[in-house]
C-alpha cells in the first residue's frame, strides 16, 4: 500500500503534501477553514490521479489530538449551548450555522480516520472510499458556508458545540469502534433527520437550502454505506459477527440510546439493517 507510482512527468504542486497521510494531517491540523477545504480538494485530486502514495503515521507524523480550528466560533460544551428558536430568519441562520459546524467536524473526522489508522493493512479501495468522503464533507461545508454568506452571515458568527469531536476521541485506538460510532451512529442519524429538514426548508420557501440539503443527504447515504461495508470487512477479518460487535462498541463508546424515528429505508439501502440499531433504540411509549 505504501508504494508510490507517480506517473512520468507528473509532479505534484509544491503546496501539495508528500503523501495521503501527510495530507490528512495537514487538513486536520490547519486552523484555517478555507485552507482545510483547499487541501481536501487538492489531496483528493492527487490521490485519485494516483500522484500520491499512502505514506505512514511513522514517517509523516501522527494525527493531532484535536483539530486546528479558527478563533471563531467559540466552542461550548453541548449543555452550555444557548437555546434558540429555530423559526424565523435568525432560527434559519442558527440551523445552517450548526449544520456548517457539523460538516466542518465531518471534514476533520474523515481525514483523521484516513491518517490515524494508516498503519493497519487495508485495501486501496478503503482509502478511495474515505478520500471521496473527505472531499464531499469539504464540499458540504463550503455549500453551507455559501448559504450563510448569501444570508449576510458567516461561519463563526454564533457559538458551536464540541460534542462531535469528543465522540471521536475515545475511539482513537480502534478503527472498528470508530466506524461504529461515526458513520454508523452519527452519520446514520443524519439520514433520519435530514428529510424533514429538507421539507421544512422547502415549506418556508428556502429552495436553495433545500437543494443544498438534498445533495448532502444523497452523499451521506454513501458515507453510511462505506461505514457499513468497512465495518463488516473488519469484523469478517477478525472472525466476529458484525451486529453483536456493533452493539458492544456503541454501548461502550456512545452515551445514551439511539433515537427513533429511524429512516429504515435509507439505512437499509446503506447496508445498515435494523438488527444493528433497533436493539439500541430507546424504548418509547
Ligand atoms: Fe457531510
Ligand atoms: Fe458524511
Amino acid at each position: 500500500m505504501t508504494s508510490h507510482k507517480g506517473g512520468a512527468g507528473i509532479r505534484p504542486s509544491s503546496s501539495l503534501p508528500p503523501s495521503l497521510v501527510a495530507g490528512a494531517r495537514a487538513i486536520v491540523t490547519s486552523q484555517d477553514t478555507s485552507e482545510k477545504v483547499r487541501l481536501a480538494y487538492a489531496v483528493s485530486k492527487a490521490w485519485f490521479q494516483r500522484e500520491l502514495g499512502l505514506g505512514s503515521p511513522t514517517r509523516d507524523g501522527s494525527m493531532p489530538d484535536r483539530p486546528g480550528r479558527p478563533d471563531k466560533p467559540v466552542l461550548l460544551a453541548p449543555r452550555d449551548m444557548p437555546k434558540r428558536s429555530l423559526t424565523g430568519k435568525s432560527g434559519r441562520l442558527a440551523l445552517i450555522h450548526s449544520l456548517a459546524h457539523i460538516e466542518l467536524n465531518a471534514v476533520d473526522l474523515t481525514w483523521d480516520l484516513i491518517g490515524r489508522f494508516a498503519h493497519i493493512r487495508l485495501p486501496r479501495s478503503y482509502y478511495d472510499d474515505w478520500v471521496r468522503v473527505g472531499l464531499e464533507e469539504a464540499k458540504h461545508f463550503s455549500m453551507l458556508q455559501d448559504r450563510l454568506t448569501k444570508l449576510d452571515a458567516a461561519y463563526g458568527d454564533m457559538p458551536a458545540h464540541d460534542g462531535l469531536w469528543e465522540a471521536a476521541q475515545n475511539t482513537g485506538n480502534d478503527l472498528a469502534a470508530r466506524l461504529a460510532i461515526i458513520p454508523l451512529v452519527l452519520e446514520a442519524r443524519g439520514l433520519d433527520i435530514t428529510p424533514p429538514m429538507i421539507e421544512k426548508a422547502r415549506g418556508i420557501g428556502d429552495e436553495d437550502t433545500a437543494r443544498c440539503l438534498e445533495v448532502i443527504y444523497r452523499d451521506e447515504k454513501n458515507h453510511v454505506a462505506f461505514g457499513a461495508k468497512w465495518f463488516r470487512f473488519l469484523c469478517d477479518r477478525q472472525g466476529i459477527r458484525p451486529e453483536p460487535a456493533f452493539h458492544a462498541f456503541v454501548r461502550k463508546h456512545f452515551r445514551g440510546a439511539l433515537k427513533p424515528p429511524f429512516n429504515d429505508r435509507a439505512r437499509s439501502e446503506a447496508g445498515l439493517t435494523p438488527g444493528f440499531y433497533k436493539p439500541l433504540a430507546r424504548l418509547t411509549g
